[in-house]
């Protein structure tokens, strides 16, 4: 995840590459999931009607689904991540009961899907389509600027910039009314900012102050511990946020139903600012060399390969998606060892088996490789090192 520190801030600062911080119809919120909620109170699903989503996800695309008392139904993708759309009119009847509401539509890993078919699809159905931009905040997909197409639109803040929380809901069917969220209280916007800081001098990242703020925090626990009482060990940790929590933990939590009031608050101000000043130049450029830096390194090797080698212009990817033949158990040792990885491996309970569906092989096969901008050449090479140590097979030498 990226943690703030001086170079957050290098570069040029004009904006120059589209994102959904754009958006002129969007509201920020505290998270994705809190966002994808929203969206769909605005559609106004609620108990016993439908949601169409794929089986390839993360557990928090559904959770709010069935936060809300509505049912999730899992649609195949195909070898690009798009909707089977065949499958779906095969399977979705012609006269769409009224409680089939939404499909929700992400741009995995950050490549923008082409969306034109979609839209027709669900114009033809009056399905109302969710277009999930959490791994995909800048660029264009196809015609339209990312999160054009859907009735409605969410991304992810924590995923691109050094942000304890955020998310953003965009609105663009006319009609639909934006929520009204209740401000955050004067200690979550303090707690935001200080977590920002605190995160950055914990990871050593902020040259100057590092020394400061770690004793300023260490201070602050000192002085709980003595007025509370409780544990010394472990107080000084820097804030976690998903992505910093062990993968048991995290998994527990996305498979938890949504924290309601919290997704009806609205973004602290310190969130707010950073992902709207951040230099995005940046974020887009590093995050690009990374993928293709990955993408040279395990083209052409025996046991992987990159699963969508070709990067469209100006998105700016989220993860790297290399397929593994044999990922058990390399997988689990590239966790223990921290290398920053994650498999969508633990789907929701009772996700069918479909014909002709990528996402079930997916789930087991993809391995998500970080490949955000503070990560270095060093921490490149590691990745590196540690796939072709854990899962490709050395070429035979040459007689
Ligand atoms: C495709 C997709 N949608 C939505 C979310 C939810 O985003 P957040 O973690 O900000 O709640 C995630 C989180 O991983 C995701 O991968």
């Amino acid at each position: 995840m990226p943690v703030i520190g001086w170079r957050t801030f290098a570069g040029a600062a004009q904006v120059d590459q589209h994102s959904l911080l754009d958006h002129p119809r969007h509201l920020p919120t505290t998270s994705g999931r809190a966002a994808i909620l929203l969206a769909l109170e605005c559609l106004h699903v609620g108990p016993g009607d439908l949601v169409l989503l794929p089986t390839y996800h993360c557990p928090t695309m559904v959770s709010p689904v069935k936060t809300l008392g509505a049912d999730a139904a899992f649609y195949p993708i195909d070898e690009h991540g798009a909707p089977r759309l065949d499958w779906l009119s095969a399977h979705v009847p012609a006269h769409v009961p009224a409680s089939i509401k939404a499909l929700l539509v992400p741009h995995y890993f950050g490549l923008p899907q082409p969306m034109e078919a979609v839209r027709a699809w669900c114009d033809a159905r009056g399905i109302a389509l969710i277009e999930d931009c959490a791994h995909a905040m800048f660029g264009r997909a196809g015609a339209r600027p990312i999160g054009s197409w859907g009735d409605v639109a969410i991304a992810s803040l924590t995923k691109f910039f050094p942000t304890p929380e955020g998310g953003i809901l965009a609105l663009n069917r006319t009609g639909l009314t934006m929520p009204a969220l209740t401000p955050a209280s004067r200690i979550d916007q303090v707690k935001a900012g200080s977590d920002i800081l605190h995160m950055g001098a914990a990871h050593d990242r902020l040259t100057g102050l590092n020394r400061l703020i770690r004793g300023a925090f260490a201070l602050k626990s000192a002085l709980r511990r003595l007025v509370k009482g409780g544990p010394a060990a472990g107080s000084q940790a820097p804030p976690s946020r998903h992505g910093e929590l062990d993968e048991a933990e995290e998994i527990d939590a996305n498979m938890a139903l949504i924290d309601l009031p919290l997704s009806h608050r609205a973004l602290t101000h310190a969130s707010g600012w950073i992902s709207r000043r951040v230099p995005r130049r940046r974020i887009v450029e590093a995050r690009r060399h990374h993928y293709a830096f990955f993408t040279e390194a395990f083209s052409h090797r025996d046991g992987v390969h990159p699963l969508l080698p070709a990067l469209p212009a100006d998105c700016a990817p989220y993860v790297f998606p290399l397929w593994v033949r044999t990922p058990d158990p390399g997988y689990a040792e590239m966790r223990k060892l921290g290398v920053p990885v994650s498999r969508w491996d633990r789907l929701w309970p009772g996700v069918p088996a479909l014909p002709g569906d990528a996402g079930k092989s997916w789930s087991h096969h993809v391995l998500q490789l970080a490949c955000h901008q503070d990560l270095t050449e060093a921490d490149l090479r590691r990745i590196v090192e540690q796939v072709e140590r854990l899962f490709i097979t050395p070429a035979a030498p040459a007689r």
